[in-house]
């Protein structure tokens, strides 16, 4: 089954609410209006009615059925001013909360924190910093993940040939804790998309062909992995053609299960990470699908500001389906 009907197998009919910020916009209003009549995902559109239907009549969509909140007449507004200062005990007062909550993604992450939705689809015209900040502070990553961070679905040609690569959009330097942590989290976010996942931490050695401080956060990182999720194939340090060719494997890395055939690529901070997804997409000729941020308590995705339409579309199916994860 090609990728994305799998997800839409797994959340058609499920009545799954994501809250779109970013309502007025002719993008998201597209993509919204296609997932609903498709009945993927029920959208909740956020922001002032009046505008909304505008942008509708404009776009040539009509929004009769479709949940509208307005942040100004908002019925449940003192209880969501109140679960926001108790959420951020001491960072924020309630004068706070009552400016930031009229913030459109502040106030959708707070409607996910709620639990009025399951996710959150922002980004098509807010930068990454002023979407994912919201999330860290009010969804916060699960138990045991220190780091939320950003993962690339790579698909290629018809055969849906795919692998995930992280982290290219969120941690800057990880440490080898994070690392792992983001190890671990890239395989769970494999398995979303039926990916068995063979994990590689990526370095410019393999097995200690190089040495230097660099490397070792990698090797470090690989045992921290592999000790948090024993059921996982992880191994590293691995070079990139050591990860994936398997006779370059044989040479190299010959007793490792994930050398030569690793499905799922971890880097080992997010230059090589932002560059390296990249680099495949533009010369490699694949697709890459994300941010798709791992490691948070309910799925918030962070649009590019160059996304079209279709990109909307994608990546609100993939919001679904992590919040069917949850
Ligand atoms: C994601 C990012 C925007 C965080 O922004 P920030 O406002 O600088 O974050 P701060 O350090 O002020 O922290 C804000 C809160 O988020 C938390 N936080 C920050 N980064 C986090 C992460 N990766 N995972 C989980 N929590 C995180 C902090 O602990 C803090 O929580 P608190 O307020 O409850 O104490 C920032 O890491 C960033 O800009 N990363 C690079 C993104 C980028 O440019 N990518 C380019 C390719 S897309």
């Amino acid at each position: 089954m090609e990728l994305f009907d799998s997800l839409k197998f797994k959340i058609i009919r499920r009545n799954i609410k994501v809250a779109f910020p970013e309502a007025t916009d002719a993008r998201i209003l597209g993509a919204a209006s296609r997932l609903k009549a498709e009945e993927l995902l029920e959208p909740v559109l956020i922001g002032n009615l009046a505008e909304i239907e505008k942008a509708a009549v404009a776009r040539g969509i009509a929004l009769e059925n479709f949940t509208i909140i307005d942040p100004d007449h908002y019925d449940r507004w003192d209880e969501m001013v109140e679960a926001f200062v108790e959420r951020r005990k001491g960072k924020v007062s309630k004068e706070d909360a009552e400016k930031m909550l009229k913030d459109e993604n502040y106030f959708g992450t707070m409607l996910t924190y709620m639990g009025v939705t399951e996710g959150m689809v922002s980004g098509a015209i807010h930068s990454t910093g002023d979407t994912v900040r919201p999330a860290l502070q009010i969804i916060k990553t699960k138990p045991g993940v220190s780091r939320t961070s950003g993962a690339f679905l790579m698909v290629r040609g018809r055969d849906q040939e795919k692998y995930l690569f992280s982290d290219c959009a969120i941690n800057v330097n990880p440490s080898a804790q994070e690392l792992a942590e983001i190890a671990v989290e890239s395989a769970k976010t494999a398995e979303l998309f039926d990916i068995e996942p063979k994990v590689a931490m990526m370095s410019f050695s393999t097995k200690g062909s190089a040495k230097a401080p660099e490397v070792e956060k990698v090797a470090e990182a690989t045992k921290i992995a592999q000790e948090l999720a024993p059921d996982y194939l992880i191994d590293g340090e691995l070079q990139f053609d050591a990860a994936y060719i398997p006779g370059v494997a044989q040479l190299k890395a010959p007793d490792s299960k994930v050398a030569g055939q690793a499905t799922v690529f971890v880097f080992p901070e997010l230059q090589s990470g932002n560059i390296g997804y990249k680099i495949a997409q533009r010369f490699g000729g694949f697709e890459a699908i994300g941010p798709i941020l791992q490691g948070l308590n309910k799925p918030i995705s962070d649009l590019s500001r160059g996304s079209n339409e279709e990109d909307v579309y994608k990546l609100s199916i993939i919001t679904a389906a992590q919040a069917l994860m949850n």
